[in-house]
């Protein structure tokens, strides 16, 4: 049975959450793979709101096993507010798994994140200030602290006298800000290892067991594809892998187990941050269009950035993900434009440039060259079928789609769950001949959600 990897082909806030919503009834685990509390996901479960940043939304099925990967920097506080919050509402949290590998945001990642940001000026990324970078660097550095790191307090102790002058020393002497207390962060990571012990786990082991069973697994990434360390418009991006293959890193499994890619867009561009945007729109349609659409962010609540649907940077998603299938979110949020417009192509210094430059000094040149597609008036929110829109919706899709090189298999008119048109059948790389393989060198135990 597959492993599918829901990945985001814009600058995140595609709606990956309702993609998840859309797939947990058939799928035993979710796991998050990259990422941090910078995420963010609003997901309604029947009357109730639920703001979630690391917890992975699959907690919300008592059949799910959320589990949160080597991949993910975990700052422990928001974890633990998170599992408080869940289980104040009924959400039974025992079943939540954290890599004893992953890498813990401390306190002065915080500090040295915001100071950093405040010293760039106007040449900031304009992070979520939540450490992120600090602590990629820092486990990049091999000074890192991992979760397994939380339940050994004497060993603890000395790494952090180890780390904890250097990082004082940044923040006094060049960012002229205080710096932490040795006892009062052992003390306050001990404590967090006290609360989150049972929660730690192998979790390369559990995932690879699960897929060895024969069960269906979502690999879920956060932000999107433009913000990948690697393939984003740098240096405007996150400090990890969003992109497929991250899930092979911070997930625990190797390229050839992964049997689906999903890729997730809006029908029209939104930015968080600093950093080009060719086909932004700062006139009355980005205005309706961030009314109409709620494009405030779910970790900042800052106003997002909206332009029109750019295929340059999709083309370019969907090779380097292997996208395998598509789905479209808020088309409805277009209903009423006269006209819509998507930007095929760029041009930069005079010359036409169609493969997506990732360079954020060439992409501030690069001038949007459009093609101009009729627009539709009516609502579309309880439309159910392809049939059932307004045809230059249709023309839209299909364009989108001819543009992409995959297939569009879901397109969204709302923010519910039904609110949702299967457009075609999701196809999958292979049935996993290799779970044999796996089947063989894993022993399978105990489900971690108990079933
Ligand atoms: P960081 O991930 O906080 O270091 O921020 C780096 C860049 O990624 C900034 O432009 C953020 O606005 C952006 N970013 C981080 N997380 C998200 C997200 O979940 N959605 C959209 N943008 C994000």
């Amino acid at each position: 049975m597959p492993a599918t990897v829901i990945v985001g082909l814009q600058w995140g806030d595609e709606g990956k959450g309702k993609t998840t919503d859309a797939l947990a009834e058939h799928v035993k685990a979710v796991v998050r793979y990259q990422g941090g509390d910078n995420a963010g996901h609003t997901i309604m479960l029947g009357e109730e709101v639920f703001k979630l940043h690391l917890v992975p939304s699959g907690v919300l099925y008592p059949h799910i096993a959320p589990i949160i990967g080597n991949g993910v920097v975990v700052n422990p506080a928001t974890l633990i507010s998170e599992l408080d919050m869940l289980a104040s509402r009924g959400i039974e949290v025992d079943r939540v798994r954290v890599s004893k590998h992953a890498h813990v945001i401390m306190p002065y990642h915080i500090a040295l994140d915001g100071a950093m940001e405040a010293r760039l000026a106007k040449a900031a990324v304009g992070t979520t200030r939540r450490g992120i970078g600090p602590a990629y660097a820092d486990r990049a550095w091999r000074i890192g602290i991992r979760m397994e790191d939380l339940l050994d307090g004497p060993a603890l102790r000395s790494k952090l006298q180890r780390i904890l002058p250097e990082k004082n020393a940044t923040l006094q002497r060049q960012h002229n800000v205080g710096g932490f207390d040795l006892d009062e962060l052992v003390q306050l990571a001990t404590a967090w290892g006290v609360r989150l012990k049972p929660h730690l786990a192998d979790t390369t082991q559990l995932v690879q067991e699960m897929l060895a069973r024969g069960e269906h697994l979502l690999f879920e990434g956060a932000q999107g594809t433009l913000l990948d360390l690697d393939h984003g418009s740098y240096p405007f991006v996150t400090s990890s892998n969003p992109i497929a293959g991250g899930a092979c890193t911070g997930g625990g499994i190797g390229p050839l187990q992964v049997d689906e890619v999903l890729g997730v867009m809006k029908a029209y561009a939104t930015r968080v941050g600093a950093g080009p945007f060719p086909t932004e729109l700062e006139d009355e349609i980005g205005e309706g269009i961030i009314d109409r659409g709620r494009e405030f962010g779910t970790t900042t609540g800052r106003r997002r950035r909206v332009g029109w649907f750019d295929a340059v940077p999709l083309r370019y998603a969907v090779a380097v993900n292997s996208v395998s299938s598509i789905m479209l979110n808020k088309i409805d949020i277009l209903s009423g434009l006269d006209e819509v417009l998507i930007c095929m192509a760029y041009e930069v210094d005079g010359e036409r440039v169609d493969w997506w430059p990732s360079d954020a000094d060439i992409l501030a040149r690069a001038k949007p060259i459009y093609e101009h597609f009729p627009g539709w008036t009516e609502p579309i929110h309880d439309c159910r079928s392809m049939a059932d829109l307004p045809e230059n919706a249709r023309l839209y899709v299909d364009a989108v789609e001819r543009l992409s090189g995959a297939p569009i298999c879901f397109v969204s008119v709302g923010p519910e769950r039904h609110q949702t048109i299967e457009r075609k059948p999701r196809p999958f790389r292979r049935p996993l001949s290799a779970a044999n393989h796996v089947a063989a060198v894993v022993a399978p135990a105990a489900d971690p959600a108990g079933k």
